[in-house]
C-alpha cells in the first residue's frame, strides 16, 4: 500500500471539502433560525474521514475532470452522509450519544433541532447541486437522480429500516448483504458516480465505479461492525458496543470476528482489481486506498 499517496491525496480532498462546506452552510444575515445552523455546522464541520467526498473527486479525476470540478457534488454527498449520522444516533435509531468524537446532535442540541438539522441538510444537498452552475445542467441532473434514488427507500433509507428491522432477530447472510448494499454501499456508490458524472464519464468508466464502490462499501461496514467489538472509543470518535447494545444483525454476529475480517479482505481484493482492470496505472489511489480502509482503525 501506498500509504504517503493515501495520505496526501486524502488531506488535500479533505481540506477543499471542509473550506466548500464552510462557505456552503454559512447562515444567512439576521437568521432568525440560526439554532438549526448552529446544530447542523457542529455535526458537518471539523470531523469525519470525508471518505466520500474523497471518492467523488478521484472518481472526476479518473474520468478526465478536474478533482475540483466535482467539489460541490462532493459536498452534497457529505451533507447526505452527515444528515444520515445525525438520524442514525437518535433515541429512536441507535441511540448513540457520541459521533465524531464529541457529543452526537441530539445530545449537543435537543431532539427536535437534530431532526431538523438532518432535514435540512438534505434539502441543502439537492440545492447545492443544482446550482453548482459551473457544470452542464445533464451533469447535474445525473448526479442528483444518483444521489437521490441512492439515499432514498431503494438505498440508504431502506437499509436503516432492515437493519432496524433486524434488531432482535436472527438473519440470513442474503438479508445481510441487501441490508449493507443499501445501508452503507448506496451512498458510496453515490460518491463514485457523481466524480464520474462530473467529468461525463463514460458509460463503461460508470459500472467499474459501481463495481468499486459495492466491494469497498461492503468491506467498510464490515470493518465498521468489527471496530463496533475490538476499536477504541477515543480512536473511533463513536460508542464501542452499540451494535450489541441493540441487539443488531451483522457481519460479526453472523460470521464471528475472524471469519469477518476474512470476508472483508475478499470484498477489497475485488475492489482493488476492479480498479486496475478499469483505470491502469492511473488507479493507484484508489487501490491503496481500499487497502487503507480495511486496516483502519476508525
Ligand atoms: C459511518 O461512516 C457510518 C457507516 C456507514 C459505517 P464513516 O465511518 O465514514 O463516518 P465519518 O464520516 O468518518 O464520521
Ligand atoms: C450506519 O451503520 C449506516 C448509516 C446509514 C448511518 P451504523 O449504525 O453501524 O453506523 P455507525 O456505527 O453508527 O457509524
Ligand atoms: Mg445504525
Ligand atoms: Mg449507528
Ligand atoms: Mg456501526
Amino acid at each position: 500500500m501506498d500509504i504517503s499517496l493515501v495520505k496526501s491525496r486524502l488531506e488535500q480532498y479533505r481540506s477543499m471539502t471542509e473550506r466548500r462546506l464552510d462557505e456552503l452552510t454559512m447562515p444567512l444575515p439576521d437568521c432568525l433560525y440560526k439554532s438549526v445552523y448552529t446544530a447542523l455546522r457542529y455535526s458537518l464541520l471539523d470531523a469525519g474521514k470525508r471518505i466520500r467526498p474523497a471518492l467523488a473527486m478521484e472518481f472526476c479525476r479518473l474520468c478526465g475532470g478536474e478533482a475540483a470540478d466535482a467539489l460541490d457534488f462532493a459536498c452534497a454527498v457529505e451533507m447526505i452522509h452527515t444528515y444520515s449520522l445525525i438520524h442514525d444516533d437518535l433515541p429512536c435509531m441507535d441511540n448513540d450519544d457520541l459521533r465524531r468524537g464529541k457529543p452526537s446532535c441530539h445530545k449537543a442540541f435537543d431532539e427536535a433541532t437534530a431532526l431538523l438539522a438532518g432535514d435540512a441538510l438534505q434539502a441543502l444537498a439537492a440545492q447545492t447541486i443544482a446550482q453548482c452552475t459551473a457544470l452542464p445542467a445533464e451533469r447535474r441532473i445525473m448526479a442528483s437522480g444518483e444521489l437521490f434514488r441512492l439515499c432514498g427507500i431503494d438505498g440508504m433509507v431502506g437499509g436503516q429500516v432492515i437493519d432496524l428491522e433486524s434488531e432482535d432477530k436472527e438473519i440470513g447472510i442474503n438479508t445481510l448483504i441487501k441490508m449493507v448494499e443499501c445501508k452503507t454501499c448506496a451512498l458510496i456508490e453515490a460518491a463514485c458516480v457523481m466524480g464520474c458524472a462530473a467529468a461525463g464519464a463514460s458509460d463503461t468508466q460508470i459500472a467499474a465505479a459501481r463495481r468499486y464502490a459495492n466491494e469497498v462499501g461492503l468491506a467498510f461496514q464490515i470493518i465498521d461492525d468489527i471496530l463496533d467489538v475490538v476499536g477504541d472509543e477515543k480512536t473511533l470518535g463513536k460508542p464501542i458496543a452499540s451494535d450489541a447494545d441493540n441487539n443488531k444483525s451483522n457481519y460479526v454476529t453472523l460470521l464471528g470476528l475472524e471469519q469477518a475480517k476474512g470476508v472483508a479482505a475478499i470484498h477489497t481484493d475485488i475492489a482493488k482489481e476492479s480498479a486496475a482492470a478499469a483505470f491502469g496505472d492511473e488507479a493507484a489511489f484508489l487501490i491503496s486506498f481500499a487497502e487503507y480502509l480495511l486496516e483502519r482503525i476508525y
